[in-house]
């Protein structure tokens, strides 16, 4: 099911964060699939990626407490310990806000009913400009129970959204003051069912819009933004741009075409774009439906690489089997 738009977003200047330059346009067909290589293996369930200026991988997970650093550039690498945060047990959410630091969700999370113990969650800043990450209490948001997703906002890196999968909303946080507000509570956010389903999993911001997945539902929406003063609040309806029809859509990387590379359970990694018309597709760029293909096992994030041209047209793609897959998007 696809709704027309009449609008596509291309070459929107690229936030600071983002830091990449596909060459592949909206005109170019890509040849799927493209090339994977698993760089590095870990017996971790990995939940999220951010990259730093340095070309490293971040990785959090569900099942460490631990935030991960891991050269890209070493197959096999090692996982190196940035910081373990305390009173916690998982890692969700990971964005850049400033340049150099990144803000992480933890907590206390029951892995089975994949939810949080109420009061729990707090978001911490990770700031990497010093030669010994410092790390820094942010705030607590004590009415999550379904801590998942977190991004930064282009040009208000004062603000962070952060997804709950249970309720079906997303918070805002100030990163000076650590005061959080309730943005928006939808049902196109909710789980549509009893946990330990997911509702609103991955957002990020891109152009003036919210952009989202909801893994039980299986689409891929978005909402237009109004930040004024430090408060975000929406400004209209939340638009469903796509369904993955049989696959549960977890985070994505959105690119300077306004394209998002979504890793969806069990088994794909999947381009959802605008397309001349308006209209919103999907298209497998790794692995099926079927999720037959063992190159990435229950994808859950994907970051494009930082440093150089070609870095930049590399996507990081983490996966619940605990595999760091790196896709070459050149095309
Ligand atoms: C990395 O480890 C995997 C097994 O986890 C192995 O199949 C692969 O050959 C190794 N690659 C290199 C370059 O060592
Ligand atoms: C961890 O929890 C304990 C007990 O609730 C509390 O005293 C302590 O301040 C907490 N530590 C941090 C870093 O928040
Ligand atoms: C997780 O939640 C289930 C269902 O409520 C409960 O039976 C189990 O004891 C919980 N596990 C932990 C570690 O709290
Ligand atoms: C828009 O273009 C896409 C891709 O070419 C096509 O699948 C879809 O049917 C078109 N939709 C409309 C309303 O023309
Ligand atoms: C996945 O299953 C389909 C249908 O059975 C088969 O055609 C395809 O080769 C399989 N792919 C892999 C990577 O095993």
């Amino acid at each position: 099911m696809f709704i027309a738009l009449g609008i596509i977003i291309c070459s929107i200047s690229s936030p600071v964060v983002a830091g990449l330059t596909p060459t592949c346009t909206l005109s170019s067909s890509l040849l799927v699939p493209l090339p994977t290589q698993l760089i590095f293996q870990s017996s971790l369930f990995l939940e999220n990626i951010a990259v730093r200026t340095s070309s490293d991988l971040l990785l959090t997970s569900v099942e460490s407490s631990t935030l991960h650093n891991l050269n890209p550039f070493t197959v096999n690498g090692t996982l190196a310990p940035v910081h373990t945060f305390s009173n916690s047990t998982a890692i969700s959410g990971i964005a850049e806000y400033r340049p150099g630091v990144f803000a992480v969700v933890a907590s206390v999370l029951n892995t089975t009913i994949r939810r949080a113990v109420p009061g729990s969650v707090v978001l911490w800043s990770v700031d990497f400009n010093q030669a010994v990450a410092a790390v820094n209490k942010i705030g607590t948001l004590p009415d999550l129970t379904g801590a998942n997703g977190l991004t930064s906002i282009p040009d208000a890196p004062d603000t962070l959204l952060a997804a709950d999968s249970a309720s079906g909303a997303v918070w805002q946080m100030n990163t000076r003051t650590g005061a959080s507000r309730l943005v928006i509570q939808d049902p196109s956010m909710l789980p549509g069912a009893p946990a330990p389903a997911l509702g609103i999993n991955g957002l990020h911001v891109h152009g003036g819009f919210l952009y989202f997945t909801n893994s039980q539902l299986g689409t891929f929406s978005r909402v237009p933004l109004k930040i004024e003063s430090d408060e975000v609040s929406t400004e209209g309806p939340v638009q469903l741009l796509a369904t993955t029809t049989g696959q549960s859509p977890d985070d994505f990387a959105i690119d300077t075409f306004g394209r998002a590379w979504t890793a969806l359970h069990p088994g794909a990694l999947d381009l959802v774009f605008p397309a001349a018309n308006g209209t919103w597709s999907t298209l497998d760029i790794v692995g099926n439906l079927l999720g037959n293909n063992s190159a990435l096992n229950q994808p859950t994030s994907a970051a494009f690489g930082r440093g150089d041209l070609l870095q930049t047209q590399m996507l990081y793609v983490t996966t619940a089997a605990g595999q760091v897959v790196r896709v070459d998007t050149t095309c």
